[in-house]
């Protein structure tokens, strides 16, 4: 898999543990103001999220032509589609609520490629921020890269923490559908409970 590859491209079981965890953490995410999905493929996270947030409005970035058809099929109440690279369209609203289903996402690349498009939604004060993270695949061999000092998840989350603590923000919850994929409710909330189902 690479950064770009669609939705469509992706195993149909990991998509659909995916969006349980998607669910169970938004469960959890209080009101924002607006609502943002980077890495719109289909909908599913967004259409989920407008179950929550009827009223909240909200856009939806997607980059592969076909996952757009899908999205304008789809047609989701006061959601604005918007064609492109996220990385270079997006900008983050104070009080929303942000959802990055990054393909490939590790501690290492938000610290060094993604540290200023990451730190740009906690400069805004975002509410809360859903990333996908999927360091967890290779974090048996990779572990000492992100100065963890063991292969365990929670060393990694707590590492996640600790360079997130400096913009005032942390994992909140945490769910893994499965060994490729984390999903992190990142809120400003100070509560330290780092906690699953
Ligand atoms: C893991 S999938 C997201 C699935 C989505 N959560 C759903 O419910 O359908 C990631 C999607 O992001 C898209 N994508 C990758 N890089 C992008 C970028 N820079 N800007 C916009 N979309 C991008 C891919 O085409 C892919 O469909």
């Amino acid at each position: 898999m690479k950064d770009t590859t669609s939705i469509l491209n992706i195993n149909r079981k990991d998509e659909y543990y995916n969006k349980i965890a998607f669910i169970s953490l938004l469960s959890y995410a209080q009101e924002p103001s607006y609502v943002s999905d980077l890495f719109g493929g289909v909908g599913g996270f967004m259409a989920e999220t407008k179950l929550k947030f009827p009223g909240v409005p909200a856009e939806i970035f997607e980059m592969d032509p076909l996952c757009l058809e899908v999205l304008k099929a789809k047609d989701i109440p006061d959601c604005s589609i918007i064609p492109g690279n996220c990385l270079e369209l997006f900008h983050a609203k104070p009080d929303s609520g942000v959802i990055a289903d990054f393909n490939l996402m590790t501690l290492k690349r938000a610290q060094v490629e993604f540290h200023d498009f990451l730190y740009s939604m906690f400069r805004s004060r975002i509410k809360w921020l859903i990333l996908t993270d999927s360091a967890g695949a290779k974090l048996h061999i990779n572990y000492p890269i992100y100065g963890c000092s063991s292969p365990k998840l929670f060393d990694y989350i707590t590492r996640w923490n600790a360079w997130l603590r400096p913009f005032g923000y942390h994992i909140q919850k945490w769910q893994r559908p499965h060994f490729r994929s984390v999903l992190f409710l990142i809120t400003s909330k100070e509560d330290d409970n780092v906690s699953s189902w």
